[in-house]
Protein backbone atom coordinates (compact mmCIF):
# COMPACT_ATOMS: atom_id res chain seq x y z
CA UNK A 1 0.00 0.00 0.00
CA UNK A 2 1.04 2.94 -1.18
CA UNK A 3 -0.30 5.84 1.48
CA UNK A 4 -0.93 9.14 -0.08
CA UNK A 5 -2.80 12.72 0.27
CA UNK A 6 -3.61 14.90 -2.37
CA UNK A 7 -5.37 17.98 -2.83
CA UNK A 8 -9.08 18.27 -3.96
CA UNK A 9 -11.02 21.42 -4.62
CA UNK A 10 -14.41 21.68 -5.59
CA UNK A 11 -14.86 24.59 -7.77
CA UNK A 12 -17.32 27.77 -7.69
CA UNK A 13 -19.63 26.21 -10.42
CA UNK A 14 -20.19 22.80 -7.81
CA UNK A 15 -20.63 25.04 -4.68
CA UNK A 16 -22.75 27.50 -6.72
CA UNK A 17 -25.19 24.00 -8.11
CA UNK A 18 -25.28 22.69 -4.48
CA UNK A 19 -23.36 19.89 -5.75
CA UNK A 20 -20.62 19.71 -2.97
CA UNK A 21 -22.70 16.83 -1.11
CA UNK A 22 -22.72 14.85 -4.51
CA UNK A 23 -19.07 15.00 -5.35
CA UNK A 24 -17.98 14.69 -1.90
CA UNK A 25 -19.96 11.45 -1.59
CA UNK A 26 -18.01 10.20 -4.37
CA UNK A 27 -14.88 10.65 -2.74
CA UNK A 28 -16.27 8.80 1.00
CA UNK A 29 -17.69 5.70 -1.07
CA UNK A 30 -14.61 5.02 -2.85
CA UNK A 31 -13.00 4.30 0.56
CA UNK A 32 -11.16 7.51 0.71
CA UNK A 33 -10.61 9.54 3.73
CA UNK A 34 -11.24 13.18 3.84
CA UNK A 35 -7.84 14.62 6.04
CA UNK A 36 -9.01 18.07 5.95
CA UNK A 37 -11.76 20.00 4.15
CA UNK A 38 -13.30 24.20 4.13
CA UNK A 39 -15.16 26.53 2.59
CA UNK A 40 -13.60 29.60 1.20
CA UNK A 41 -12.78 31.52 -1.63
CA UNK A 42 -9.79 31.86 -3.76
CA UNK A 43 -7.82 35.54 -3.36
CA UNK A 44 -6.06 36.63 -6.53
CA UNK A 45 -2.71 35.72 -4.89
CA UNK A 46 -3.53 32.16 -4.17
CA UNK A 47 -4.83 31.72 -7.55
CA UNK A 48 -1.68 33.41 -9.07
CA UNK A 49 0.16 30.53 -6.80
CA UNK A 50 -2.58 27.64 -8.07
CA UNK A 51 -2.20 28.23 -11.69
CA UNK A 52 1.42 29.74 -12.22
CA UNK A 53 1.91 26.84 -14.57
CA UNK A 54 -0.88 28.37 -16.88
CA UNK A 55 0.59 31.86 -17.07
CA UNK A 56 0.67 33.30 -20.09
CA UNK A 57 -2.02 30.52 -21.37
CA UNK A 58 -5.18 32.36 -23.42
CA UNK A 59 -7.02 30.83 -20.79
CA UNK A 60 -5.55 31.88 -18.00
CA UNK A 61 -7.31 35.35 -16.86
CA UNK A 62 -10.75 33.51 -17.74
CA UNK A 63 -9.64 30.66 -15.44
CA UNK A 64 -8.29 33.12 -12.30
CA UNK A 65 -11.84 35.24 -13.35
CA UNK A 66 -13.64 31.84 -12.45
CA UNK A 67 -11.61 30.22 -9.88
CA UNK A 68 -12.12 33.49 -7.50
CA UNK A 69 -16.14 34.02 -9.13
CA UNK A 70 -17.58 32.51 -5.79
CA UNK A 71 -16.48 30.10 -2.67
CA UNK A 72 -15.20 26.64 -3.29
CA UNK A 73 -14.67 23.66 -1.02
CA UNK A 74 -10.82 22.56 -0.67
CA UNK A 75 -10.09 19.11 0.56
CA UNK A 76 -6.73 16.98 1.52
CA UNK A 77 -7.84 13.05 0.79
CA UNK A 78 -5.84 10.29 1.91
CA UNK A 79 -6.07 6.73 1.04
CA UNK A 80 -3.72 4.21 -0.88
CA UNK A 81 -2.41 5.85 -4.42
CA UNK A 82 -4.46 8.72 -3.41
CA UNK A 83 -3.29 10.97 -6.49
CA UNK A 84 -4.12 8.32 -9.26
CA UNK A 85 -7.17 7.31 -7.64
CA UNK A 86 -8.83 10.11 -7.80
CA UNK A 87 -7.86 11.76 -11.09
CA UNK A 88 -9.38 8.45 -12.55
CA UNK A 89 -12.50 9.09 -9.69
CA UNK A 90 -12.72 12.93 -11.76
CA UNK A 91 -12.01 12.22 -15.53
CA UNK A 92 -10.85 13.99 -18.40
CA UNK A 93 -9.93 17.72 -17.47
CA UNK A 94 -12.50 18.46 -20.43
CA UNK A 95 -15.57 17.35 -19.17
CA UNK A 96 -17.47 16.88 -22.89
CA UNK A 97 -14.55 14.10 -22.81
CA UNK A 98 -14.76 12.64 -19.77
CA UNK A 99 -16.60 9.11 -19.37
CA UNK A 100 -19.62 8.58 -17.76
CA UNK A 101 -19.44 7.52 -13.93
CA UNK A 102 -16.99 9.82 -13.24
CA UNK A 103 -17.36 12.77 -11.62
CA UNK A 104 -16.45 15.39 -14.29
CA UNK A 105 -18.53 12.82 -16.44
CA UNK A 106 -21.61 12.91 -14.56
CA UNK A 107 -21.39 16.27 -13.01
CA UNK A 108 -20.47 19.34 -15.49
CA UNK A 109 -20.60 20.41 -19.78
CA UNK A 110 -17.42 22.40 -19.81
CA UNK A 111 -13.60 22.90 -20.07
CA UNK A 112 -13.60 25.30 -17.53
CA UNK A 113 -16.33 24.59 -15.18
CA UNK A 114 -15.20 21.13 -14.90
CA UNK A 115 -17.04 20.63 -11.44
CA UNK A 116 -13.27 19.45 -9.84
CA UNK A 117 -9.71 20.13 -9.88
CA UNK A 118 -7.03 17.24 -8.29
CA UNK A 119 -3.44 17.43 -8.22
CA UNK A 120 -1.41 15.46 -10.81
CA UNK A 121 1.47 14.36 -8.72
CA UNK A 122 2.28 13.96 -5.41
CA UNK A 123 5.05 16.75 -5.34
CA UNK A 124 2.04 19.43 -6.87
CA UNK A 125 -0.36 17.92 -3.94
CA UNK A 126 1.95 18.95 -1.57
CA UNK A 127 2.34 22.69 -2.84
CA UNK A 128 -1.51 22.78 -3.89
CA UNK A 129 -2.52 22.02 -0.34
CA UNK A 130 -0.07 24.22 1.78
CA UNK A 131 -1.70 27.35 -0.12
CA UNK A 132 -4.95 26.32 1.95
CA UNK A 133 -4.23 24.40 4.99
CA UNK A 134 -1.85 24.64 7.75
CA UNK A 135 -0.03 21.24 8.52
CA UNK A 136 -2.30 21.03 11.68
CA UNK A 137 -5.63 21.87 9.94
CA UNK A 138 -4.81 18.20 8.14
CA UNK A 139 -5.91 15.36 10.49
CA UNK A 140 -4.77 12.12 11.33
CA UNK A 141 -7.91 9.89 12.71
CA UNK A 142 -9.60 6.70 11.73
CA UNK A 143 -12.44 6.05 9.66
CA UNK A 144 -14.42 2.83 11.12
CA UNK A 145 -14.95 0.84 7.34
CA UNK A 146 -10.98 0.72 7.22
CA UNK A 147 -10.75 -3.06 7.59
CA UNK A 148 -12.99 -3.68 4.94
CA UNK A 149 -11.77 -1.02 2.52
CA UNK A 150 -8.09 -2.49 2.90
P1 LIG B 1 -7.72 21.81 -13.65
O1 LIG B 1 -6.84 20.76 -14.20
O2 LIG B 1 -8.49 21.58 -12.45
O3 LIG B 1 -6.84 23.13 -13.42
C1 LIG B 1 -6.43 23.89 -14.54
C2 LIG B 1 -7.64 24.21 -15.33
O4 LIG B 1 -7.45 24.95 -16.51
C3 LIG B 1 -8.26 22.93 -15.86
O5 LIG B 1 -8.78 22.21 -14.79
C4 LIG B 1 -9.29 23.47 -16.80
O6 LIG B 1 -10.47 23.85 -16.12
C5 LIG B 1 -8.58 24.72 -17.31
N1 LIG B 1 -8.16 24.51 -18.68
C6 LIG B 1 -7.20 23.68 -19.12
N2 LIG B 1 -7.08 23.79 -20.48
C7 LIG B 1 -8.01 24.70 -20.86
C8 LIG B 1 -8.39 25.25 -22.11
N3 LIG B 1 -7.77 24.87 -23.25
N4 LIG B 1 -9.38 26.17 -22.14
C9 LIG B 1 -9.99 26.55 -21.00
N5 LIG B 1 -9.67 26.08 -19.78
C10 LIG B 1 -8.69 25.16 -19.71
Amino acid sequence: MVLERTFVMLKPSTVARAMTGKVIDRIENKGLKIAAMKLTWVTQEKAATLYAVHKGKPFYDALVAFITSGPIVAMVIEGDEAVKVIRKLIGATNAKEAEPGTIRGDFALSNQKNAVHASDSAENAKCEMAVFFAPEEILTYKRADENWVY
